[in-house]
This record gives structure tokens, sequence and C-alpha cells, in this order.
């Protein structure tokens, strides 16, 4: 299946071994590999909590995604698991109705205070919902999704919402541009407010996260733009409100101005393990500068800090490896699924659950959605929605994330269709507006019989341009009576190729490869790729459910540099 690429793989998982083995001599330091978590997760924020057996937490954003604030918990900041999500009930927050796709929750941030994690972020819509933006989640079980508490509503002024308790306990809120002010936990009130700092002058002064450290209240931020100039600074007060002075080394982390193939790194959060050793967790985007091809979007990348007594930290400029204290390695982490990375081998079997990595654009109408219905065993059953490249509604779109360079991601379709334009299949999707679908279409030929064909067909074009015309291809009689497999693979770090194959071995069709650009940027500039099946009327009258099995993805390779590709991890 993957024979052209294990040549690759050769070359790859020997490039590794000798990182691997050159660190081994190092002093007690090991290898740290970014993205730490790869694919779409950006803007990341972490804490360490030795209450919860010496379990780092983090959160990243999901705008448009549910369900939303995933908690990822790791031992080891290498292996890691789902804990919850922290937004998982359409009745905790249903105004996913908003028009924009680059909208809904944006940054959060995580904190555990006296037993309690907070969640606390800001949902970006269109202004059609008239409630406060601020969202915060409370949870004191981080590891069930149920425990996580309706929202706490508040209205900042700001995105970016930061919780931060001072010596006396008392919380406080800041949001972007640094305006801080007192919260009341419990209802959502907030005082009196006031200016930080305003950075060093660079646009989009946001993402604040405050500290305090040997006497000292630390203020970082994000400024430039969450873009190539993206750059992480630091102030610091005696006391809480100010004044605040900007640290001389500013900035404390970029790879603005660098050849790197990590660019816009930025958005940054601090925190310490359990030996002592401090981190930071950052969004980057692969794509070296010319930030033209970086389908994945904002990863998730940590790197190493010392933070001296008095000093402002220094923190390790981001690689895909890098040279970092070591945490010994640990799988046994609590949560749920497999640990990340784990291919995904998915039969939908009678009786079982989605899969805990599979997500849905907006809240779904769970009813489209049956695993193993009756008469169909082993399958995933989608109810098509009307379309799935416009409106507010739940679309029939169901996908796990991008999150390997190269891969092989397929399905297998059993699909009848009756009416015009009746479709199923497989998609590479980075918002409604940008997406390139390999489906099962419902046509009429030049006698106007209804006949069924393979398309390829790009919806935006992103950084690639105005999108390719489609690519069809008639499917053969002979391919009728068993499902079809719809596959896509990235074989290089700049094409996904597209191809068919008749599940009883009557052959292959490759549609074509087309360029990972066109769902990197465009209306998606904040989120990343996902990939998964759909089903959809293309605003016809057909209600066909399409039958989906052997839900297939594999991580073959991550690329970590200009020239390294490494096995995924
Ligand atoms: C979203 O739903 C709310 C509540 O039902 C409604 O007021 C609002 O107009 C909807 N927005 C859009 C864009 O449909
Ligand atoms: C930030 O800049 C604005 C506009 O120049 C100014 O009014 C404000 O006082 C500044 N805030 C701080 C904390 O320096
Ligand atoms: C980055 O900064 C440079 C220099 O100020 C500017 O020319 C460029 O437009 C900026 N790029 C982005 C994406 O903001
Ligand atoms: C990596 O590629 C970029 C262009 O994408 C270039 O500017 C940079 O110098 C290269 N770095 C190395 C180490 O070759
Ligand atoms: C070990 O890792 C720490 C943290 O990154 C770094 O400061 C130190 O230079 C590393 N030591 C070596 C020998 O690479
Ligand atoms: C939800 O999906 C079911 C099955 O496809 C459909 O009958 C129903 O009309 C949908 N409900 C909404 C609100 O779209
Ligand atoms: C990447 O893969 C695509 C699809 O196979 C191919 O057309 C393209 O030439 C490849 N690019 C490179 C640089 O090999
Ligand atoms: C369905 O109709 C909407 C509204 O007219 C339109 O924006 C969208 O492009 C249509 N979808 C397809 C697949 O034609």
């Amino acid at each position: 299946m993957f024979s052209p690429c294990w040549r690759i793989f050769g070359i790859i998982a020997t490039s590794l071994s000798a990182l691997v083995l050159a660190d081994a001599a190092a002093n007690g330091n090991k290898t740290h590999l970014n993205p730490t978590i790869p694919g779409w997760h950006s803007d990341p924020s972490c804490v360490f909590v030795p209450e919860w057996d010496d379990t780092f937490f983090c959160v990243t954003s999901t705008f448009l995604v549910t369900p939303a604030i995933p908690v990822h918990a790791s031992k080891d900041l290498v292996n890691w698991r789902l804990a919850s999500h922290a937004l998982t009930r359409e009745t905790q927050w249903p105004h996913f109705n908003t028009t924009g796709q680059n909208e809904g929750i944006f940054a959060i941030t995580l904190r555990f205070h006296q037993g309690t994690f907070y969640a606390i972020t800001f949902f970006v819509s269109d202004g059609s919902n008239p409630l406060p933006p601020g969202l915060l989640f409370k949870t004191t079980d981080p590891f069930d999704d149920a425990a996580w508490s309706d929202p706490v509503l508040f209205r900042p002024g700001n995105i970016d919402p930061d919780l931060f308790w001072d010596d006396d306990n008392v919380p406080y809120m800041t949001c972007a541009e640094s305006f801080i002010s007192t919260i009341d936990l419990d209802t959502g009130a907030l005082g009196p407010v006031t200016q930080l700092w305003n950075g060093t002058g660079d646009r989009n002064p946001e993402g604040p996260h405050v500290y305090k450290k040997d006497g000292w209240y630390y203020l970082l931020i994000a400024e430039g733009g969450t873009e190539v100039n993206h750059t992480v600074t630091m102030a610091r007060s005696r006391t809480l409100t100010g004044t605040y002075v900007g640290f001389e080394g500013n900035p404390v982390l970029t790879n603005k101005n660098t050849g790197q193939y990590f660019q816009t790194v930025g958005h940054a959060d601090l925190f310490k393990d359990g030996t002592g050793h401090w981190w930071a967790s950052a969004l980057a985007t692969r794509s070296g500068p010319e930030w033209v091809n970086y389908p994945m979007g904002r990863e998730m990348v940590v790197t190493p800090a010392t933070w001296e007594e008095g000093q402002f930290p220094v923190i390790s400029p981001v690689r895909g490896s890098e040279s970092a204290w070591a945490l010994p390695v640990s799988k046994n982490v609590r949560g749920r699924g497999p640990i990340y990375g784990t291919p995904d081998v998915f039969d939908f079997a009678p009786g079982t659950a989605l899969p805990t990595n599979l997500l849905f654009w907006r809240w779904p109408n769970l009813s489209s959605f049956t695993i193993s219905p009756p008469g169909h065993p082993n399958t995933l059953r989608i109810s098509p929605s009307p379309d799935i490249s416009s409106g507010v509604d739940p679309i029939s779109f169901i996908a796990r994330l991008q999150t390997d360079t190269l891969f092989e991601y397929s399905v297998d379709v059993s699909f009848a269709p009756t009416q015009l334009d009746e479709e199923a299949g497989i998609t590479v999707f980075l918002t409604q507006l940008q997406h390139i679908d390999l489906g099962i279409v419902q046509v009429v030929d030049k006698l106007n019989h209804g006949m069924l064909q393979l398309r390829l067909r790009t919806t935006g074009g992103g950084n690639f341009g105005a999108a390719p015309p489609a690519v069809v291809h008639p499917i053969p009689n002979s391919w009728r009576a068993a499902p079809i497999t719809l596959a896509v693979r990235a074989d290089n770090d700049t094409h996904y190729t597209f191809s068919a194959s008749s599940n009883s071995g009557l052959g292959r069709i490759v549609l074509g490869a087309l360029p990972a650009t066109i769902v990197s940027g465009g209306t998606g500039p904040f989120t990343g790729t996902l990939l998964g099946a759909y089903a959809t009327a293309n605003n016809g009258t057909g209600t066909t459910p399409a039958f989906i099995s052997s839900w297939r993805y594999t991580g073959i390779a991550q690329k970590i540099d200009n020239h390294t590709f490494v096995p995924s991890w």
C-alpha cells in the first residue's frame, strides 16, 4: 500500500536515529522534536499539575470545530493523550452559527488554582449573538468531559483573556492590549480596567499572560500579528498594575527575519516541570520564510527555557529538533483514546462510540451520523446536508486533523445515489469555502441518463490562487457491487494525490495531484487542514445516505527542517 514511500521512510529513519544517537552523547539532555503536538493546534496554553500525577495539561484553540477546547495531557511533553474537551455539550454554548469561517473559540488560557482547572476564552462572532463573548469553563476533573461547567460569561474589552491570582488569591483577567481587571469567577463581573503595557510598539499586542516570580510581576505578550512577524515580548513591574518596564532583550522568542522552516513563532506561555526546569509553549507554522505552503496551519511547539532568579527568562529558539532537559519518557498518561500519533484504524463496529479524535465543523446534526445502522454493520452512515460549502447550519462532514507532513488517509464508501448531484466522498478541508473533495457523484450523461462519476473538485484556492478545474472520471460498472476506496496521500510536502480503487480488486484510478497551497491561508489563516468524509445534496433534493467503512489514517513522516524528514510520532 505504501510502496513508493518505504524508500523515503528508509532515508528518514536513518536521519532520526542519527539525531537520537548524537544526543545520547550529550550531558543527560535529550532531543526534543517539534511540533510537539503536530497538526493545527494553535495558541497553546499549558500548566504542570503535581496534584494530578505530575501531568502537563495544555489547551489549544478550535475556532468553529466541535467538540471544542481540547485538553491535552502528557507526562513527558512527548507522548500526549486527550484528557477531555471543555466544550462538548451544545447547551454549554450553542452559538456556533456565526457567518465567518475563522470565528468562534479564539485563544484559551488554561490555569489550575486550588483544585480547580479554569479554561478562559473569547468567542469571536459576526455580531448576531448579543451575549457577552468571554467564556470561563471550570472543572475539578480534567479527565471528564461531563465535569466541565457551563461557561461563566463576562465581557472583556478584547480577545485572549488570561487568568492570574495574586498572592491574596484575588483573580485577575488580562486581555489583548494588556487590559487588566479583577474578575468574579462565579458571576463574571469585572472590576475597573487598567492597561499594563503597550508592548514594544509592534502591532497586535495580544495573548497576554501574567506571572509572579521572585517579587516581580511579569507580563508576557505576543506582538507583530500571528504571521511571519510574530514575536514574544516581556515586561515586568514590582506591582501588579504597573508601571511595567519592557525587557532590553526583547523579543524573548521569535523566528522573525530568519530563514527557519518554523515561522510565526509566538503566542507563548511559560510553565515549570516537576524538576524545576522551565518550558515555553508557543504556536509555529511549518512554512519557511516564504510562508505560502502550510496546510497544517499553526501548530503547537514546546521549547526549553531557563529562568534565573530576578532575571527575565531565556527561551531556546524554536527548531524542529532541539537539545532539551530530559524528562523520563512516559506513555503512562491518563486520557481518552490512544496516544497521539497512533494510526486511525476505525471500523465503526456495532455498539462502539465515535473515536475521540473525530471532529465536526460547528455543532453537528448528530442524527446524520449513525454507527452500524440496521443492515449495515461496521459502517458509519452519513445522511447528507443540503450543502457543505455554505451556510451556518450543520454540515454532514466528520474529520480528523492532518497531523503529518506525509500521510495516507482512506475510507471505503458505499453509496447508491438516485438524485442528480447527490455526492459522498472524502475531503481535504480548511474551511467551508476552501476544500478539495474527491466524491462519488450522480450526474447525467448526454442522453440524460443517470450515471455515477468520480469527481475531484476544488472549492476556493487559498494561497494557490483560483481553484483548478474539476477532474471527472466515470465509475466502471464492474465497480458497482462493492464499496469504493477513496484515498488521499501526501508523498511530499507540496501535493496531495487523490485516487479511487475498487474494493474487489478491479483497478485503481488516480484522479490527480493538487497543491497543498490550496488549503493554506485564504479564508483559513488561523485554522489548519482537516481530512474527513462527507455527504451532500449539492443544494438538490437528494437524501440518500452514504455508508463509510474502513477509515484509515497513517502518518508517515514529519518535515522538521528545510530538507529533513523524520518518521512520524
Ligand atoms: C444564530 O442563532 C441565533 C439564535 O437562534 C440567531 O439569533 C442568529 O440570527 C443566528 N445567526 C445566523 C447568522 O443565522
Ligand atoms: C498605550 O498607548 C496609548 C495610546 O498611545 C496610551 O493612551 C496609553 O496610555 C498607553 N498605555 C500604557 C500602559 O502605556
Ligand atoms: C512584517 O514586517 C515587515 C517589516 O515591517 C512588513 O513589511 C511586512 O508586511 C510584515 N508582514 C506581515 C505578514 O505582517
Ligand atoms: C532554509 O530555506 C530558506 C528558504 O525557505 C532559506 O532562507 C534558509 O537559508 C534555508 N536554511 C538553510 C539552513 O539552508
Ligand atoms: C541541555 O538543554 C538545556 C535546555 O535546553 C540547554 O540550556 C543546554 O544548553 C543543553 N545542553 C547541551 C549540552 O546541549
Ligand atoms: C438532522 O438530520 C436528520 C437525518 O439526516 C434530518 O432528518 C433532520 O432534518 C436534520 N435536522 C436538522 C435540524 O437539520
Ligand atoms: C510532489 O508530489 C507531486 C504529486 O506526486 C508531484 O507532482 C510533484 O512533482 C512532487 N514534487 C516534488 C518536488 O517532487
Ligand atoms: C448552495 O447554495 C448556496 C447559496 O446559494 C451557495 O452559496 C453554494 O455555493 C451552493 N453550493 C453548491 C455546492 O453549489
